[in-house]
């Protein structure tokens, strides 16, 4: 199905809820006390408010599991998640996931599936109908609301979801590869119209992926995450002028510098997962770091 109705991000005409998020000393084994397993290695870091944090790292690293315990889906085994101060350990409308599997529910319209869960908490009547045509509108799927899942696109699948979290106003908006999966125009495109959504709302979002162009076109901070167990390898501020147009940050020198940065640590953790203990490897590491980054102590 065509991507017409892109057209525009909608301007909020509600206020967005805007929170920070801090992770402080978060470690989490699975495993029994005797053989522990560690997926997140003591992280600690900061979702600021009103920005767009990404949360890049090899695949298989740990990122998701990091995302339940911000959404307290699981807890941590050691540290805590803070939000705006205070230790949180349920999970809450405040910190929303759009995970990249399709969560919506395929016997229900675009419609239904967004009143859903307000209706659950016991909204209703027309401030609720009107709030739902208003969210609709910003991911631009007016013209789709009586539609079934299946009938939708898979660009139009993702803005759907975007609709469902952004209805509750969360404090924090957590993406956890939402466009995986997509073929590579409408990723383009979903990136922008995002991109926009975030532009107009000023509310606080963190974005999780693998993919680096998507990274830095995105972020305002970009945490560069290690192999597994996850740890904060690097945070980079990503200072690209606002708002931003896809073809103007692929052929930015100061986007293709950060690009080269991030990518060479993101390069030394990838390699790390196939070559464990193997010499070889390690020296093709070293020789990379050289290269790339020879002034890195790390
Ligand atoms: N409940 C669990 N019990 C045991 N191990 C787990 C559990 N959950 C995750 N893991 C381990 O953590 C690893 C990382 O998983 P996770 O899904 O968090 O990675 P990811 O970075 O999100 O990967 P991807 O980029 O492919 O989505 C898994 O390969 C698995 O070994
Ligand atoms: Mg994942």
């Amino acid at each position: 199905m065509v991507e017409a109705t892109i057209t525009r991000a909608g301007t909020m005409n509600e206020k967005s809820a805007s929170g920070e998020l801090e992770v402080r000393d978060v470690s989490k084994f699975y495993g029994t006390d005797r053989y522990p397993k560690t997926v997140v290695d003591n992280c600690s870091f900061i979702v600021k408010r009103s920005k767009l944090t990404v949360m890049i790292g090899p695949s298989g690293s740990g990122k998701s599991t990091i995302v339940r315990l911000l959404a307290s889906f699981e807890q941590p085994s050691t540290g805590v998640v803070l939000l705006d101060g205070k230790k949180v350990t349920k999970p809450d409308r405040d910190r929303l996931v759009v995970f990249q599997e399709s969560a919506l529910y395929p016997w229900m319209t675009t419609y239904e599936n967004v009143v859903f869960g307000p209706k659950a908490q016991g909204r209703q009547g027309e401030p609720l109908a009107e709030a739902a045509r208003g969210v609709i509108d910003r991911v631009g799927l007016s013209q789709f609301q009586k539609s079934y899942p299946n009938q939708l696109s898979g660009g139009m699948q993702r803005r759907a979801e975007l609709a469902r979290a952004l209805i509750n106003n969360p404090a924090i908006m957590i993406l956890d590869e939402p466009f995986r999966g997509l073929d590579a125009m409408t990723k383009g495109l979903m990136q922008e119209y995002y991109a926009q959504l975030f532009e107009n709302s000023q509310s606080t979002h963190l974005f999780v992926t693998t993919d680096i162009d998507e990274a830095i076109f995105l972020a305002d901070r970009l945490l560069i995450m290690s192999n597994f167990p996850l740890r904060l390898r690097q945070v980079i501020d990503v200072d690209l002028p606002r708002p931003r147009r896809l073809a103007d940050v692929v052929t930015s020198d100061a986007a293709n510098q950060l690009k080269m940065t991030a990518l060479s640590i993101l390069h030394e953790e990838a390699l790390k997962s196939f070559a464990v203990g193997n010499q070889m490897a390690d020296h093709f590491i070293e020789s990379y770091k050289q290269r790339y980054r020879p002034d890195a102590s790390d």
